[in-house]
């Protein structure tokens, strides 16, 4: 994964110093990984190296502390993968002399064998890494020409990467590399820079370049020079970009989690905002398909991972319902590797937040390689996927910061239902009448979401108690493990409620599909082991009750999720002796929507858990915001 930024100015231009500019944009850009970060400049024509474990603080920390300063340099923000997050293994790496600076992003398979070559030539290479053995390919293939050693050096890497090179022998140039990970060049006054992102860079510059997969760059002050691998100049636009620099803050919140959370009724009403009526017709911007391609559609794959998984695991029963279509569900880690049958009948639908996942990017690669169509649901309009896709459906969540996703997941599940209602209203499957109670329902989501958040003090209860202390226990709490049920569309959200409640608060949360349970899982039940239940779909509701009876009947604590006039679910659960509320009450909706409803307990559980547990819940231990390596 990783983030990277390098930067290449003039010491008369009015851009800041280069040192400052790549701290913050480290900063801005941890939500790649944030396990240790390090920068390399030229000061005095030497290169100097400063590396730390952990997240950029301590890293500014000693940049300030030595007062580094420069106008060239890269800096890079780690998420490990090969080695342990720790001093040697963060970068910017060395060659052995010192004279050449790289990062990477991305990860080279081949790198043990390229290791035993270079140490064989006698190379040292210091840290665990993968990436290390880069920076030697490019001295050993250094003949006085950077960009050519490094052009050299690439063709013998098998993986992926996007890699910036710093020589002390070329001191006003930048070399850059990409396969497979991002990589974009802003262009400034007075300046020239490298990132993984374009929002990092847009207080510099609006204009930008965008490397594809195969190409490299020669970055100095005065301009950039784009090739391909074999070395033939390729001509490149450059973009301007009209965004503005949506650099977000806190907002008052003590963590960005809870702002996220409590701004879906927003998020929700924006991301259908012009695109639904009040009749229920549904217009989907640049989402317009070629005659006949809707009518000869056969089958439909949703590929996503993490909480978009979860999302697409809820759009599998809508589109189903709603359009009578077979729909697939995949991990875009598993969709490429299986053989999945494609072609230009079948449409695949991949949802990302980031729009940079490395699975879901290669699976949309994969599924256009075989001829079928692509339409992504995105959060980040700039993303590789956007640019990807052949349709692309943008949520409208605004930017999402805490690692654990929960706006977007929300509006993923907007846009989906939008999709399958423009689907199906083209299909002519639903009725007009129909279409309209379905908008009044979706309409009323934004109040409904509000009113839930606004009512959330039983929420507090069960997460104080959820969190509460036992000296007896290894662990100093008294719970280290928690299960959620549900059926039907509240086994998605069960799963993402146990998801989210793991990340944030590292209890050990399990979700199951209730009628499950009774296949081995339910050995796992114990008065220890709290149960969160879900009751939003009627159609299961009393087999549902059923399974709530199976744990009631192994001594767990049940806690259910149900509606506000489900008056029937009270007399099911015995009470808890120290939990005054364990129902969570959410509003009423239609059975599609609830989803969505059932989520915003469930994040706010996963919260103040976290937080009663002393965790870093914006940043977990081990996560990345944004998974860029396969
Ligand atoms: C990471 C994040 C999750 C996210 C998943 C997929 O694991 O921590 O919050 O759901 O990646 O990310 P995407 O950007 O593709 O939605």
């Amino acid at each position: 994964m990783c983030g990277i930024i390098g930067c290449v100015s003039s010491l008369q231009s009015n851009i800041p110093d280069g040192v400052e500019i790549m701290l913050g944009g480290l900063e801005r850009l941890s939500y790649r990984g944030y396990d240790s970060a390090g920068i390399a400049v030229l000061e005095e024509n030497r290169i100097k190296v400063i590396k730390r474990k952990g997240k950029v603080a301590p890293l500014a920390e000693e940049v300030k502390r030595v007062g580094l300063q420069s106008c060239i340099g890269i800096a890079h923000t780690r998420w490990a993968t090969h080695g342990e997050p720790s001093d040697k293994n963060a970068h910017p790496h060395l060659d052995c002399k010192g004279h050449i600076a790289c990062v990477h992003n991305g990860i080279i398979e081949n790198y043990l064998p390229l290791r035993r070559h270079l140490q064989q030539q006698g190379h040292t290479l210091l840290s665990d890494t993968d990436s290390e053995v880069i920076v030697h390919l490019v001295e050993e293939h250094y003949t006085g020409n950077l960009e050519e050693a490094v052009r050299e050096a690439i063709q013998r890497l098998i993986g992926s990467f996007a890699l910036v090179a710093l020589s002390q022998h070329h001191p006003h140039s930048l070399i850059v590399a990409r396969k497979d990970c991002p990589l974009i060049i802003g262009c400034g006054q007075g300046g020239n820079f490298v990132a993984s992102d374009i929002p990092v860079l847009l207080s510099y510059t609006k204009k930008f370049i965008i490397l594809e997969n195969g190409e490299m760059a020669k970055i100095s002050v005065d301009g950039v020079s784009v090739s391909n691998f074999s070395g033939d100049k390729v001509s490149k636009d450059i973009q301007q970009i009209e965004w503005e620099n949506g650099k977000v803050d806190k907002g008052g919140y003590s963590h960005f989690m809870l702002k996220e959370i409590e701004e879906q009724p927003k998020s929700i009403l924006d991301t259908m905002r012009g695109r639904l009526n009040s009749d229920g017709l549904v217009k989907l911007e640049g989402i317009e398909f070629p005659a006949g391609f809707l009518s000869n559609l056969q089958r439909i794959y949703i590929v996503a991972c993490g909480t978009a998984y979860h999302a697409a695991m809820i759009g599998e029963h809508i589109f189903e319902d709603l359009l009578r279509i077979p729909v697939e569900v995949d991990l875009a880690s598993e969709f490429r590797y299986r053989n999945p049958i494609l072609d230009k009948r079948s449409l695949v639908i991949a949802i990302s937040q980031s729009g940079e996942t490395a699975d879901t990017l290669a699976s949309i690669a994969e599924a256009q390689a075989r001829g079928s169509r692509v339409l992504a649901i995105v959060n980040v309009v700039s993303s590789t996927m956007s640019r990807q896709a052949d349709w692309t459906l943008h949520t409208r969540a605004g930017a999402e910061v805490a690692v654990a996703s929960t706006k977007a997941f929300t509006a993923q599940q907007i846009a989906l239902f939008l999709l399958a209602l423009r689907f199906s209203q083209h299909a002519g499957r639903i009725a007009g009448g129909i279409m309209e109670d379905i908008a009044h329902s979706l309409m009323a989501l934004p109040a409904q979401v509000q009113s839930i958040l606004d009512n959330s003090k039983p929420v507090l209860e069960l997460c104080r108690w959820l969190a509460s202390k036992d000296t007896g226990n290894n662990s100093g709490f008294r719970f280290n493990d928690c299960f959620f049920i549900g059926r039907g569309l509240d086994d998605p959200i069960a799963r993402e409620g146990a998801l989210k409640l793991r990340e944030i608060s590292y209890i050990n949360a399990v979700a199951y599909a209730a009628g499950e349970l009774k296949h081995g899982n339910i050995a796992l039940i114990t008065p220890e082991s709290p149960v969160i239940a879900l009751l939003t779909q009627d159609r299961v509701r009393g087999k549902m009750v059923s399974n709530i009876m199976e744990v009631i009947a192994r001594q767990a604590p049940v806690i259910a999720v149900a509606y506000e006039d489900d008056g029937q679910i009270a007399e099911v659960i015995p009470p808890i002796a120290d939990l005054p509320s364990q129902i969570i009450r959410i509003p009423r909706t239609i059975a599609w929507l609830a989803p969505i409803l059932a989520s915003i307990p469930l994040q706010l559980i996963a919260y103040y858990t976290g937080i009663n547990r002393g965790c870093d819940v914006d940043q977990p231990r081990n996560l990345a915001k944004s998974v860029t390596v396969e």
